[in-house]
């Protein structure tokens, strides 16, 4: 059993409210992410969860027991920071039986456990190295080992891939999606970084400012944002948002294109779009430009595949279109979704 739940959790800080009132309940076994700018409160949610930061109200409850109160360890959680330190004196396997060892395990039992949570992370052949004659990726999988050997029930992890580089990110992710799927143990992990909550979660909770914007699938956040902070947060290039009356009418990138290109035509909205930036990045063209005296001049950007190989010129003027079930419509004082219907062609 290690679902999550926190209800009107409140954390402040002096005169700053870090974490502003949320209410969370993650399923057993799932990989849960939590995503917003940095500032947010994500690392402040995680501590209080972890029993790591007293909360100012509200309640933390895992696996069906209330641990407000209770200190991280009796908690059965393991959290794995950014800035994760092993100790650079032991071996690895001195370093994955640290936690073992203060717990007073048998020695037999405490290397049977070494080896268990060494083979998960595939780092069994590294066990009598030091950290330092290890790479990066090496070094965080020891640390990931070291918080899992206790068998945890639930997982929190705040950024822990940012010290990677892009290459080795990629490789640790797929790695630690994997295992989670395994072992089927809960994991919630913290990220600004919106590819990597894309590629990881099996749902997003999308934070701004100590508060929940959206809970979704990655379809969800992405597809149906609730308001125009997840709009333009998730994405990028952002969802382009045209202010239009009371409402602002928002459309992705990728669902921008020439008019020609679209076969559909009586399901689409024309505009009238003036080149005046393209971006070629061998993947995809970006196309930067402004709608016209219509629109207010303001801008939009088209994301165009490279196979489609319609000509666009800087300064040149084209018929553009989008899918009518592909706007959306954000109320602009709330910012929050609605179903309102606008015409973008007027
Ligand atoms: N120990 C602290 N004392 C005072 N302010 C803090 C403390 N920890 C966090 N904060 C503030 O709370 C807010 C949320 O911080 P944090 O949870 O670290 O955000 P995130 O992890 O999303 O970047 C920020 O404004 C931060 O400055
Ligand atoms: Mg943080």
């Amino acid at each position: 059993m290690g679902a999550v739940e926190v209800t009107k959790l409140v954390k402040r800080f002096g005169r700053v409210t870090a974490v502003d009132g949320i209410d969370l309940a993650s399923r057993d076994g799932e990989f849960l992410v939590l995503l917003g700018p940095s500032g947010c409160g994500k690392t402040t949610l995680l501590r209080m969860i972890a029993g790591l930061e007293e909360p100012t109200s509200g309640e933390v409850i895992i696996g069906g027991r209330n641990v407000t109160t209770l200190p991280p360890r009796v908690r059965n959680i393991a959290m794995v920071f950014q800035s994760y330190a092993l100790y650079p004196q032991m071996t690895v396997f001195k370093n994955i039986a640290f936690p073992l060892r203060a717990l007073r395990m048998q020695r037999d039992i405490i290397r049977e456990k070494v080896e268990w949570a060494a083979g998960m992370f595939k780092i069994d052949q590294l066990l009598e190295r030091k950290p330092r004659e290890l790479s990066g990726g090496e070094r965080q999988r020891v640390a990931l080992a070291r918080a899992m050997v206790r068998e945890p029930t639930v997982f929190l992890l705040d950024e822990p891939l940012s010290n990677l580089d892009a290459k080795l990110r990629t490789a640790a992710r797929e790695e630690l999606k994997h295992l989670q799927k395994r072992i089927g143990i809960t994991m919630l992990y913290v990220t600004h970084d919106q590819v990597e909550a894309m590629g990881l979660g099996d749902r997003i909770v999308v934070m701004n400012k100590g508060s929940i914007r959206q809970v979704g699938t990655p379809q969800e956040i992405y597809h149906k944002p609730n308001d125009s902070f997840v709009a333009t947060f998730v994405g990028s290039p952002p969802m382009n948002l045209l202010e239009m009356g009371d409402v602002l009418v928002g459309f992705r990138p990728e669902c921008f294109r020439p008019a020609e290109t679209i076969d559909t035509p009586e399901a689409m909205e024309e505009l009238q779009f003036t080149v005046s930036w393209v971006e070629d990045l061998g993947s995809d063209r970006l196309i930067y430009g402004n709608l016209g005296s219509d629109y207010g001049d303001q801008h939009a950007v088209a994301k165009l595949a490279f196979n489609v190989t319609t000509p666009v010129e800087v300064g040149k003027r084209y018929p553009f279109a989008v899918l009518k079930k592909d706007v959306n419509v954000f109320d602009r004082k709330t910012g929050l979704r609605t179903e309102k219907r606008v015409s973008l062609s007027g």
